[in-house]
């Protein structure tokens, strides 16, 4: 299929202004989308998605070098089980087998992500055997009618560069772009939707600051440096890709948190919310859609050294147009300045909130991912919660997407796609295989229904990929957790598609959500 994703036509310079925090409440009427039969714009991409680290294994063929993830893993106490990626669902053998499934499932496209460290081993030279395989991937795909849509970052950077520093170093940023062009030069001929990197917050800030995911460091000033050049990383990236192919659908994914006050008149508890979705949300779409930090972030982390990182010329470089923002939304979060009182747990209420590894053996200790935590308290809504720990909420997903059209991507005409949403259960496997994951199916329904919700109030949202295709390695919780809507069975690599996978089979078949069975 051929994607639309030019929205106005034009790309549009950035306004270098910043736009203030301003809480929104959630949104408790019922639409008219709520139950009955809902259907999308004609040409509405249905997609899945998975992460080459998550799901290939074949972690030393062909010349494939280990990546932070791949060292990581094998740090006592980091991932549960001391699981590792290094079989994972062996897509590396098993997918044309894999591309198939989608063709079953009706897909138009196909998300996923190609190994920096199997495509150059050391973070700098070519690896052609490494490469080949995205380029049978393709081939794969588009022999299927499986759009192609690729990312050329998914937290796994080759060990030898974060040998050099990593991201908080400056230089890693130019290897990106290197590494970019060089994939391009190989794929740019079939490969015409190209995202830079999925979920720099993840990247900087799980992998820098909290520590709960590979590089496992643990500074607010290496995350904020590495939050920076990860940026500058990605436009020099577009900038490069668009010299090389002006067609071509350029853009990245970012991961989003809608930040609720516990109470709303409650000045500490507004700022709180401002504080946490600064460090969240406007940290990386402030400089990427318009051009400057957001002024209250840069004095909250004044004594972290980020302006240190940022050269003249920077902020042009990270704000080169893009002509698609993907959006990874699971939950928004409630936070508050002072901590919850009824014996929540903290922690697990925001998004990402659960992701450190909790097991009876060693103890990976982990810090807050915010650089800046103190006064910041994530408090439980009591709202029913997936077996991450995070709230099922998808109103947010409403509220983001109308917020991030009208105050982001609507003035630059950038498409929005949903690029991951999902939720991981407990599945249960039948006697005859099969698993019937209605929490699953309920949870995609309704986040469908808020999107819908969102293109109704005018929202150009053009496309939904469903997080996951098929279960997989699920960073620090290892195989505990299950995403997929396919399940895989790790001692067999038998895949089986779930009461989720079919029924996401029809909507995507038929362009619409049919009636809730209430
Ligand atoms: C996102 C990641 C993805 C997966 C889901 C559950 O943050 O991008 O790889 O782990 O969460």
């Amino acid at each position: 299929m051929t994607l639309s994703t030019t929205g106005t036509g034009a790309r549009i310079a950035a306004p270098r202004t910043t736009v203030p925090f301003t809480p929104s409440s959630p949104l408790t009427a019922p639409t008219p989308n709520s139950t009955g039969r809902v259907t999308f714009p004609d040409g509405f991409v249905w997609g899945t998605a998975t992460a080459a680290y998550q799901v290939e294994g074949a972690a030393s063929e062909d010349g494939r070098a280990d990546s932070i993830w791949d060292v990581f893993a094998r740090i006592p106490g980091a991932v549960v089980n001391g699981d590792d990626g290094a079989v994972a669902c062996d897509h590396y053998h098993r997918f044309r087998e894999d591309v198939a499934l989608m063709r079953e499932l009706n897909l138009d496209a196909y998300r996923f992500s190609t190994s920096w460290a199997r495509i150059m081993p050391d973070g700098r030279t070519l690896n052609p055997a490494g490469l080949d395989f995205y380029s049978r991937l393709v081939d794969e795909l588009l022999a299927a009618d499986v759009l192609p849509w690729l990312t050329l970052y998914h937290w796994d950077l080759p060990q030898a560069l974060e040998d050099r520093g990593g991201w908080p170093e400056r230089d890693t940023a130019y290897r990106f772009a290197d590494y970019a062009t060089a994939v391009h030069d190989a794929l740019g001929d079939r490969v015409k939707v190209w995202t830079t990197l999925n979920e720099p917050w993840c990247s900087a800030f799980l992998g820098y600051t909290s520590g709960a995911h590979a590089p496992g460091r643990k500074s607010p000033e290496l995350g904020l440096a590495a939050a920076h050049h990860l940026m500058l990383g990605h436009g020099l990236a577009v900038e490069a890709l668009r010299e090389r192919d002006p067609e071509a659908s350029l853009g990245l994914t970012l991961n989003f948190t809608v930040s609720d006050p516990v109470d709303p008149t409650n000045p500490a508890d507004v700022d709180a919310a401002r504080r946490d979705d600064g460090m969240f949300n406007r940290i990386f779409l402030d400089p990427i859609l318009r051009g400057a930090y957001p002024q209250d972030i840069l004095d909250d982390v004044a004594h972290l050294g980020l302006t240190d990182h940022v050269r003249p010329g920077d902020l042009e470089i990270i704000s080169t147009p893009i002509d698609v923002l993907g959006v990874n939304y699971y939950n928004g979060g409630a936070v508050a300045a002072t901590p919850q009182s009824d014996g929540t747990p903290e922690g697990t209420a925001g998004p990402d909130g659960a992701r450190e590894p909790a097991t009876s053996g060693p103890v990976w200790e982990t810090l807050s991912p915010n650089p800046v935590p103190d006064g910041v308290h994530p408090h439980s809504r009591g709202l029913p919660t997936t077996d991450m720990g995070w709230e099922v909420q998808p109103e947010g997903l409403t509220r983001l997407l109308t917020r991030i059209q009208r105050d982001y991507t609507g003035p630059r005409g950038t498409a929005l796609f949903v690029t991951e949403n999902g939720a991981a259960y407990p599945d249960v496997v039948e006697a005859d295989g099969s698993v019937d994951d209605q929490d699953r199916l309920d949870f995609v329904d309704r986040h469908l229904r808020a999107v819908r919700d969102a293109i109704d109030a005018g929202v150009d949202v053009r496309g939904y990929f469903a997080w996951s295709l098929m279960d997989n390695f699920e960073w620090a919780l290892g195989y505990s957790k299950r995403f997929g809507i396919t399940r895989v069975d790790y001692e067999t690599q038998e895949r089986t598609v779930k009461a989720s996978g079919r029924w996401y089979a029809d909507v995507a078949g038929d362009n619409a959500v049919p009636a809730r069975n209430e």
